[in-house]
């Protein structure tokens, strides 16, 4: 089979190599699956660029998701799953024609479900689905704050709090992702390029503050989410963007981990306020039923129109470095995907 195989860190041109390689063996607990389009998620691009302490020992085959068709399983796979057509999770290896994974990480879809939508309920949305529905209650009227709202998770997480009932906050860097969110159903979208976020919502808040901010960015962002939260408020922090583009090793790491702050546990009785952190790779290894459920539930709700996972390109195996690029270069509204 062909894989893409991350040979070192740098541009995408510099990064990957198609190579030829031998078809994984399914564990007995695993499903072997034909990839027909795999995902492209924020952390390849932190994983090609060696800011992803998960990645495996290069060369590699990186990848978290993939939509296809199952082709063998492993003895304790319950029931039949050979010839379905599913969506899954991998961890890693989703950047090849064939890829093993847990049968857990699966979830069927109708064979009519376009592969370009599907990939987007494995990683963003079912992280989204973890973030905003199993971490808290939200209820009609909560104001909360989507990050990076334009992207995979962001419209994920806007999609799941505007069908709470929830007042949508959501920053993007552009006018054009501005003008998209707004269109999305998002009350109070605010370019963070064009004004300061914090003062441009406070102005907003008048007297009062968000019940919720779902922070893909860390550094400076993190104590000015934690101002405009009131009581009761929580801060769902998942990803680190703000370190990207940024030289300087280890020294933007650390100036990173300062902006972030420190939170004394105290201070949180003191405010009434809670920090909630996601890792879905962490919480796939240590409650994989609790995954497996919330990818379940994100493909019924798409199946049924309730989610609409926003196309942000589909594109061909020549063209990977092209949308790894956009993707880095803050380019994409929406979902990225490959198709071999
Ligand atoms: N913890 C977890 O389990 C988990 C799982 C999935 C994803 N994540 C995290 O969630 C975030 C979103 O992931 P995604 O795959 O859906 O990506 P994405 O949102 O489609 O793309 C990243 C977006 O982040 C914004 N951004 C802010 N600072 C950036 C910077 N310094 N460099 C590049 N982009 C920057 C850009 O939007 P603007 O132009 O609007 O700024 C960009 O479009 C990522 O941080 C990812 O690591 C975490």
């Amino acid at each position: 089979m062909k894989a893409v195989y991350l040979k070192k860190f740098g541009t995408p041109d510099e990064a990957f190599e198609i190579r030829e390689t031998a078809k994984p063996e399914p564990k007995p607990v695993q499903l072997l699956i034909k990839v027909q389009s795999f995902g492209l998620n924020f952390a390849d691009v932190l994983a090609r660029k060696g800011l992803y302490p998960e990645t495996p020992d290069r060369p590699c085959i990186i990848g978290y998701e993939v939509v296809g068709t199952v082709e063998k399983q492993g003895s304790e796979v319950p029931g039949n799953m050979v010839g379905k057509r599913v969506v899954a999770m991998t961890r890693f290896g989703g950047y090849a024609e064939f890829v093993a994974t847990d049968y857990r990480a699966a979830a069927v879809l109708p064979a009519d479900y376009p592969a370009e939508k599907a990939v987007a309920l494995a990683t963003q949305y079912t992280t989204a689905y973890v973030c905003a529905q199993e971490s808290m209650n939200l209820y009609p009227g909560d104001r909360v704050l989507v990050h990076a709202g334009a992207g995979g998770v962001g419209i994920a997480l806007i999609q799941m709090t505007l069908a709470k009932g929830c007042e949508v906050f959501a920053t993007a860097g552009s006018q054009e992702k501005v003008d998209f969110l707004r269109k999305l159903g998002v009350q109070h979208p605010v370019n963070y390029r064009k004004e300061d976020y914090g003062e441009a919502i406070r102005k907003i808040l008048g007297p009062n503050r968000l019940d919720a901010t779902f922070n893909s960015l860390s550094g400076k962002s993190v104590p000015k989410d934690m101002k405009l939260l009131g009581s009761g408020g929580k801060l769902v922090i998942f990803g680190a963007a703000s370190r990207v583009g940024k030289s300087g090793g280890i020294f933007s790491s650390l100036a990173m981990l300062l902006q972030t702050g420190f939170v004394s546990p105290i201070s949180l009785i003191m405010r009434s306020k809670s920090v909630i952190g996601i890792n879905i790779l962490k919480l796939s290894d240590y409650k994989p039923q609790l995954v497996a459920a919330c990818l379940k539930e994100v493909v019924k709700q798409a199946e049924a129109g309730k989610l609409d996972p926003v196309v942000g390109g589909h594109y061909s195996i020549d063209r990977l470095n092209e949308a790894h690029s956009a993707l880095e270069n803050r380019g994409t509204i929406g979902k990225l995907s490959v198709s071999w």
